[in-house]
């Protein structure tokens, strides 16, 4: 168990971007169906956790070939249209519910298999049967290690390569379907019919959108059966975005609920109507008091107006339970949350721990922990939130958090520990088992702290080639700031003019076109990109050699940069509306002429050769040694390094090594 981990509350407003991580359940999905598709899948934005590591460790065990990268969150799947290479293997599944369940199902397609299944502690415990037994009726074995037939891990699975017309009773975990329902399209006339009730339609849903997304629609007819119309391997996608984890996504929605007023937080790639059912908690949020806007790709989560008491079923997504029952500690009146039995089979019984826990910490909960204890069946709970109550507890000291080996009792809690609750910065929550949050979002205690600081601006010029743009890039990927690059700006202004047929040497025609054009901005990613009536040209465009050549010239006249300024300045606006951290603006004015005044003005060098050399290697020709002269000789907005800028000298400095100093910088200007 790791050490446990004091939670220091946030007496700034949160603000930045929350690094949420690819979603477990799209992951492990797309693991397993571009394993079962013909040919080559590349899937991005992908989870990096102990649950989807399990999984590829167990596809490679099976002959499977799978590479993965983690810095950039990318892995490839090369898959064989059905075929499983191994016939035997000894597989450990860990307390990974989805590649369990996922792999048994998968396992069963090949044709005279033998394979050792096991899982730990937990995940013996963990429902099983059903999907067991549906396979018996595909002509498969599953065998316990005392020789009887086996109704979980761990157990011997004797294969038959197909699985034919099956009943499934997943009442217990909608997993044991879906798990059934991604392997029909290579078991052709195969139809799987439900016994029961399933608990989680949404989860059976994301599995059908995915299977169609990979090329193999499955149909439910009324009489309840699923089947694949066109059965057959699934289509490699040559890349496949992971959506960010909605589940993971609620302790940030949650989180400027419980920090100081002003608090504004980006959730990049979240939008309601993706493939997870999760995203519904948005809607539960915003009936208690929640501010969400969508922005661009991604949400804006603002400071909540309060946190209303009400009543809620969280049955169609009861992870995001824990993240309500949380926050509902700071509600103006009592929070009920109905719904979320099925929550009582899963990492641990999480009823019962969030009334354990919540009574720890001086709360009142309906029913009682010791009622829970004794009836197994009771599914929901009302927090009564006492501001005085948890005060008087955590009076002596931060209280600790059990977390029962499940990820999102840390989450949850470790969010509302943000909460000053003394209103002097005293901690007041303290995380047992920190790390227990590997399985899904191993680095939430990092995201929440990157959260925690002032708005800072950062200014960044130099020659070109000096590095402006790589540099600035990767620190807003790492910092979550807004990427603002006015050489294209400049860049883009020229080639507009171009295309209307001014000439860099006549003012007057500049300044009669450019009063026609209109300046916008939209945001990708973390750049905000500008666009001249209404067009944004490609990188490439921005780069030609006649863009190259008059850039410069253009970028003299005192009209242009007047245009340019305005819109410039806005961006600091527009990123602190947009809930960045700050914003990372280069060129060659800013520290000088747009922003003086920035938090943070560093100034890039190399020398001229090595910067020759730099461009050349991009294959790009580009006069910048006549650029240079011109861009710091020019009577309005010259090229300067301003006293009080950091002069950095990246010659022989690698880039992480020059990020890592501004980083330093941005970390001591914003307080964290
Ligand atoms: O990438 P590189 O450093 O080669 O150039 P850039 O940053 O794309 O800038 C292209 C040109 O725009 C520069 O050579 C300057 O003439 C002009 N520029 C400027 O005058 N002021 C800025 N803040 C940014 C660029
Ligand atoms: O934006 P700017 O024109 O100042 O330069 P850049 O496009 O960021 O960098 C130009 C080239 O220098 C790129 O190929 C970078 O990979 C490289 N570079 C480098 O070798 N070492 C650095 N510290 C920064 C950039």
């Amino acid at each position: 168990m790791s050490d446990p981990l004091v939670i220091r509350p946030f007496l700034l407003p949160a603000r930045g971007v929350a690094r949420v991580p690819g979603s477990k359940s799209v992951t492990n999905r797309a693991l397993v169906i571009a394993a079962l598709a013909d040919g080559e899948t590349l899937l991005t934005d992908a989870l990096f956790s102990r649950d989807t590591l399990i999984l590829i460790a167990a596809l490679r065990s099976l002959g499977f070939e799978v590479s993965d990268d983690k810095r950039i969150r990318t892995i490839r799947v090369r898959g064989l249209g059905g075929k499983i290479p191994a016939r035997t293997a000894s597989i450990h599944v860990g307390n990974a519910g989805t590649a369990a369940r996922f792999l048994t199902a998968f396992l069963a397609l090949s044709p005279g298999g033998r394979y050792e299944l096991d899982g730990d502690e937990a995940m013996r415990a963990r429902p099983m049967a059903g999907l067991l037994e549906a396979l018996r009726g595909a002509g498969c074995r599953a065998t316990a290690p005392d020789g009887g037939p086996a109704t979980g891990f761990p157990f011997t699975l004797e294969t038959s390569g197909r699985l034919g017309a099956l009943e499934v009773d997943a009442s217990a975990s909608s997993q044991l379907l879906s798990a059934l329902l991604m392997a029909l399209p290579l078991s052709p006339g195969s139809s799987v019919r439900m016994r029961g009730e399933t608990v989680s339609e949404p989860f059976v849903e994301m599995t059908m959108r995915m299977c169609a997304q990979f090329g193999r629609p499955l149909t439910h007819a009324a009489d309840g059966a699923w089947s694949c119309p066109a059965p057959g391997p699934y289509a490699a996608a040559k890349e496949y975005a992971v959506e960010p984890d909605a589940t993971a996504a609620s302790y940030f929605i949650g989180l400027p609920a419980v920090t100081p007023p002003g608090s504004c937080v980006r959730i990049g790639g979240y939008a309601e109507g993706g493939l997870q059912g999760d995203t519904a908690f948005a809607r539960v949020a915003e009936r208690c008091g929640a501010r969400i806007r969508t922005d661009g790709p991604g949400v804006v989560v603002e400071s909540w107006t309060k946190v209303a008491s009400g009543d809620f079923d969280l049955n169609a997504f009861s992870d995001t339970f824990l993240t309500l029952a949380t926050v509902a500690a700071l509600a103006d009146g009592a929070v009920r949350i109905r719904g979320i039995g099925h929550t009582r089979k899963q990492e641990t019984d999480r009823v019962l721990a969030m009334a354990t826990e919540l009574e720890r910490i001086g709360l009142k909960v309906t029913p009682a922990s010791s009622a829970l204890r004794d009836d197994a069946c009771l599914s929901e709970l009302t927090v009564h939130p006492d501001r005085e109550a948890m005060r008087r507890v955590a009076s002596a000291g931060p209280v600790r958090i059990r977390t029962y080996e499940d990820h999102r009792m840390a989450m949850s809690f470790g969010m509302l520990g943000c909460h000053d609750l003394f209103g002097d910065g005293r901690p007041w929550i303290e995380i047992e088992d920190p790390a227990c949050t590997g399985k899904t979002f191993p680095d939430f205690f990092s995201a929440l702290d990157a959260l925690r600081g002032r708005f800072v601006r950062v200014a960044v010029d130099g020659g070109a080639a000096s590095g402006k743009s790589s540099t600035s890039r990767a620190l807003a990927a790492r910092l979550g700031l807004l990427h603002v690059d006015t050489g294209a700006h400049y860049r883009t202004l020229t080639l507009a003019l171009l295309k209307r047929g001014a000439r860099a040497d006549d003012d007057a025609g500049i300044a009669r076109t450019l009063s026609g054009l209109r300046a916008s901005s939209s945001v990708t990613g973390l750049a905000a990109r500008l666009a001249i009536d209404g067009v944004t040209p490609s990188d490439s465009e921005l780069r030609t050699p006649e863009v190259n050549a008059a850039v410069s010239s253009v970028a003299a006249h005192p009209a242009v940069r007047a245009f340019l300024l305005g819109h410039q300045r806005a961006q600091a606006e527009a990123a602190r509306a947009g809930g960045f951290a700050g914003l990372v603006m280069e060129g060659r004015d800013i520290g000088s002429v747009v922003m003086p005044d920035a938090e943070v003005r560093v100034f890039l060098e190399a020398d001229a050769a090595a910067r020759e050399r730099r461009r050349a290697a991009e294959g790009m020709q580009d006069p910048i040694g006549h650029r240079d002269r011109m861009d710091s000789t020019r009577a309005v907005s010259p090229m300067v390094c301003t006293p009080g800028a950091v002069r950095i000298d990246n010659t022989e400095l690698g880039l992480e090594a020059v990020v890592d100093r501004v980083a330093a910088f941005v970390a001591a200007a914003a307080g964290r």
